[in-house]
């Protein structure tokens, strides 16, 4: 098939696009990936001794607002009443987490009222009242005072980055959330829910569609490959999720990413830890959570013989490491506009997704800007109003 557009990477940024282009203006997509899978990295399998689903990439909960992209998503999948809920484990006793009127009163041993609890929290928080922080450690005892953050922010945060808080720009948080409430839904979105026969099945339905040719073990860089940047920049347009370093040999410099290491284990137990994400908010544990899928989908009758369960441990990504959360370094930030100018002159290629942005993007974010890149600069192309560029 000689494609009209190309599509580097079927992750959701990359299939929304495909779909859209495919469907809606009858136009041959080839769409390729360098894994063995689609999906990106909301990609899920089947634990093979429990029969259990597992998102090999790290827990993946969809939420969204937005009710475009929820019609969008929905033709794709039904989904279930999941409601996310996380808890976290700090000095042997389990807390509700965000931090609500609940894990403050469960912490100060007390009975506080939403307007007492906020007058407290105010106090401690004046500790450091009027100081411009210097670092991570400063501003997160300004926001929510020390004890709250000391037990369950600091170290949680210094295991995410591997880093003393006190060595951490202050900029890195603005906001800590504190709810005087005991209201703990972790997600505050119109819509939320978990694919009901799973994220696999979803892709798979949006990749599903004559016009769409996937291929997949295939790496744009890689020369020898029938699809290739050589091959494919200035004859076809194409749409590039892949890392927008990468793309340009980088010529700026890496951008900086953290990356997560799972350890998966199937235990001889029906139920570990009884819900979906315990966090472990204290320095002497390792590992900052704990996820079990088995509770993403508590209609499913999962057998209870045994249970499989990730422990996350978060690091700084080297080279050929999966990259997860961009750093965003000052340094990082001047490499990627260097890289914005490079991708605004080079012709008939859209940078787009986490990777190709190189910004953090929730599921419904790369799905809500990938339908914008479809509508305001690839549907004009082909129907003969120019953009694309
Ligand atoms: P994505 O990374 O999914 O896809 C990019 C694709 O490009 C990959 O398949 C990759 O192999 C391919 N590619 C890269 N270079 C290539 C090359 N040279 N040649 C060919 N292919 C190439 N969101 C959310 O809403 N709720 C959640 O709970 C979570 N949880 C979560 C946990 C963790 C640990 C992470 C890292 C992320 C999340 N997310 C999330 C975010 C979610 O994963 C994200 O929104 C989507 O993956 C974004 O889709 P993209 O298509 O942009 O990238």
């Amino acid at each position: 098939m000689t494609a009209d557009l190309v599509v580097v990477g079927s992750g959701f940024f990359g299939l929304t696009v495909a779909e859209r282009a495919a469907r809606e203006l009858g136009l041959k997509v080839t769409v390729i990936d360098r894994r063995h899978h689609i999906g990106g990295n909301a990609y899920s399998e089947t634990e093979a001794q429990t029969g259990i689903e597992v998102h090999r990439y790290g827990a993946h909960l969809f939420h969204t607002s937005n009710k475009k992209v929820w019609d969008y998503v929905n033709q794709f999948t039904t989904f279930t009443d999941y409601v996310h809920r996380v808890y976290g484990v700090h000095k042997g006793e389990v807390f509700p987490l965000p931090i609500n009127l609940g894990t403050i009163n469960q912490f100060f041993r007390a009975n506080y009222t939403p307007a007492e609890a906020r007058a407290l929290i105010a106090e401690q928080a004046g500790e450091l009242a009027g100081t411009d922080p210097e670092n991570l450690n400063d501003k997160g005892i300004q926001l929510i005072g020390r004890p709250l953050y000391e037990a369950f922010i600091k170290h949680y945060t210094g295991k995410q980055w591997q880093t003393d808080p006190k060595d951490l720009p202050a900029g890195i948080i603005s906001r800590l959330p504190v709810r005087y409430t005991y209201d703990n839904r972790y997600f505050n979105d119109t819509y939320e829910g978990l694919p009901t026969d799973g994220y696999t099945a979803w892709i798979e339905r949006m990749a599903d569609h004559p016009n769409i040719d996937v291929q997949l073990n295939t790496d744009f860089f890689d020369e020898a490959q029938p699809i290739s940047k050589g091959s494919v920049v200035g004859n076809v347009p194409v749409v590039y999720t892949g890392p927008v370093d990468r793309y340009f040999d980088y010529a700026e410099g890496d951008l900086s990413w953290r990356t997560i290491d799972f350890e998966e284990e199937v235990l001889d137990t029906g139920d570990f830890q009884g819900t979906s994400v315990v966090n472990y908010n204290d320095a002497d544990v390792p590992f900052t959570r704990i996820i079990e899928p088995r509770h993403f989908h508590p209609e499913r009758g999962y057998q209870t013989e045994k249970t499989v369960i990730m422990r996350e441990f978060s690091r700084f990504a080297e080279k050929g490491d999966e990259p997860y959360y961009p750093v965003n370094t000052e340094a990082d930030r001047a490499k990627l506009l260097a890289y914005r100018d490079l991708a605004t002159s080079e012709k008939d290629v859209l940078f787009g997704g986490r990777l190709g942005t190189y910004k953090y993007l929730d599921m419904h974010m790369a799905i809500g800007s990938a339908l914008s890149m479809y509508e305001n600069r690839i549907k004009p192309h082909f129907t003969g109003g120019a953009k694309l560029e």
